[in-house]
This record gives structure tokens, C-alpha cells and sequence, in this order.
């Protein structure tokens, strides 16, 4: 990577530390998944690493699972042990992509007092915009690989061999809370307890908007004209 002389309003971190904020569906994990290929940042999704417990039926997977069956929020406390045990792992120090983390006022003061005693900072607050129709119209197509969480689309991503993970092979399956009920409490529960955080971040001057109804690529296209922004400091 170049060295690039910029910063995003003055705040100088030694690595990106970039949070996606937007409702289920807007395309958050996609994005993440092309930041860790392109720059080697750390995906950090929430939701991974819940299913992750889950699947192997840890005492946190046995306690969340009816949580995210139902689409509620897992409480705060339980999330942010579970994420600032990522945190502590040596490969976050290039760059981590808080995917679907924050999601409460909590945990955004929580996520920011962990990396001040750390002497690092949230670089920005990237708010993925798009409607709901879209939303919903996406999820309702939506397959992931269970093995390495990687994201397709029936319509919009289709994998290279339908049904097949092009990373893996492994056979691709549903969501179970892609189920149109499950996600219209998703989406409510984004409206109450996780969209507020758009204004909580717009009064730090740290948040950027991007249109997230583009074609996939063109976000993508987009993220990396601005990540020389984000990394000032990493390569100097
Ligand atoms: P999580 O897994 O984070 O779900 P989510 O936020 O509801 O978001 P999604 O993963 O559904 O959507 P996405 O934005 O990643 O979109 P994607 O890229 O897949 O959380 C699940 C649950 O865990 C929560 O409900 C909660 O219970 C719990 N949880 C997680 N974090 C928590 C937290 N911090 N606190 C408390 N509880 C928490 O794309 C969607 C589809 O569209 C895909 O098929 C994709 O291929 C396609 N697509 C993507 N981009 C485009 C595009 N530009 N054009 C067309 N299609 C596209
Ligand atoms: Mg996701």
C-alpha cells in the first residue's frame, strides 16, 4: 500500500478501526469480506461469530440462540466480552471491520473506551443506506457457506456452481432468521436500537453515508477510493 498523507477529520489512528452500521440486508457483511480480501483487515461480524457458538454449541451459543432465531439483540454485556475477546487477538492490530458491532449506545461508548486505553480510535462509521423493499427483496434470496460465512445472493451473487461455496464447496444454506417474519422484528429492532447510533456518530464527526442500493462492485469500487483516508499513518 502507498504512503498517503490524509486523514479523516484530523484523527490520526495507527490502523483503520472502520464500523458498518446499517439494517439487516444492506450489505454490511458483503463489503466486510471485500475489505479482509483487499486490505487484510479483520472482519469482526457479530453475527459470525454468534452463529460460530452456536454451531458448536458453546454455553454463550446455547444462551443466544433463541435471541437470534427471533431476531431480538443479544444483551450488551455478553456481546462486548465476546468482542473485545477478538479484539485481543494480535492479527486486529492492521485493521479491524466492526460488522454489525456496534448496535446499542453501550456498546459504541463500550467499543470506544476499550481502544482509548489502547491508545487506538474508530477511524469512521460507514452508514449503509437503501429501503426497505430492497432490504427485504435481498434477504429472501440470500445463501451463506456454514463453514467460512461467505455471502451469496439467488439473484444479485450467485455462487460460481449453484449451491456451492466458491471458497469451499461446502453445500450453501438459508438463514433462519432470513424468514420474512424474523426479519420484519429485525428490522424494527434496527430501527429502535441501532439507528439512533447514525446521529451518536454524526456529533463525533465520524460517520460517512454511502448508498448501499448500488450494484455490489460500485460499493466495493467506492470503499477502496476511500480507504487511503483510513489508513494514514499505518505505512509512514
Ligand atoms: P447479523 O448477522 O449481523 O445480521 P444483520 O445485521 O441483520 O445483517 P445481515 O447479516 O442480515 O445483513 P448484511 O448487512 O450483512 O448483508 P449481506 O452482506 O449479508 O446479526 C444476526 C443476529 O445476531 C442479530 O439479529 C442479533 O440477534 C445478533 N447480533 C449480531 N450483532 C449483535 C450486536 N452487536 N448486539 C446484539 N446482538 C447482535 O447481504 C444481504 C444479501 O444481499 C446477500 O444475499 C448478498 O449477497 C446481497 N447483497 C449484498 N450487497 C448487495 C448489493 N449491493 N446489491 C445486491 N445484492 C447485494
Ligand atoms: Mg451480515
Amino acid at each position: 500500500m502507498a504512503t498517503i498523507k490524509r486523514s479523516l477529520n484530523n484523527r490520526t489512528c495507527e490502523a483503520p478501526y472502520l464500523i458498518f452500521l446499517g439494517p439487516p440486508g444492506s450489505g454490511k457483511g458483503t463489503q466486510a469480506e471485500k475489505l479482509h480480501q483487499n486490505f487484510r483487515l479483520v472482519q469482526l461480524s457479530t453475527g459470525n461469530l454468534f452463529r460460530e457458538h452456536i454451531k458448536n454449541e458453546t454455553p454463550l451459543g446455547l444462551r443466544v440462540k433463541d435471541i437470534l432465531a427471533k431476531g431480538e439483540l443479544v444483551p450488551d454485556d455478553l456481546t462486548v466480552e465476546m468482542v473485545m475477546e477478538r479484539l485481543a487477538r494480535p492479527d486486529t492490530i492492521m485493521g479491524v471491520v466492526f460488522d454489525g458491532f456496534p448496535r446499542t449506545r453501550d456498546q459504541a461508548v463500550a467499543l470506544q473506551n476499550r481502544l482509548d486505553e489502547k491508545g487506538k480510535c474508530v477511524t469512521a462509521a460507514i452508514s449503509f443506506q437503501i429501503s426497505d423493499e430492497e432490504l427485504v427483496e435481498r434477504l429472501g434470496a440470500r445463501q451463506m457457506c456454514p463453514k467460512d460465512h461467505s455471502t451469496y445472493n439467488l439473484k444479485s451473487n450467485p455462487p460460481r456452481e449453484e449451491g456451492k461455496c466458491d471458497l469451499c464447496g461446502s453445500p450453501l444454506i438459508g438463514r433462519d432468521d432470513d424468514k420474512p417474519e424474523v426479519v420484519r422484528n429485525r428490522l424494527r429492532v434496527y430501527r429502535q436500537q441501532t439507528e439512533p447510533l447514525i446521529e451518536f456518530y454524526r456529533e463525533q464527526d465520524m460517520l460517512i453515508e454511502i448508498d448501499a442500493s448500488r450494484a455490489i462492485e460500485e460499493i466495493e469500487a467506492q470503499l477502496d477510493e476511500w480507504m487511503p483516508m483510513f489508513i494514514q499513518g499505518v505505512n509512514e
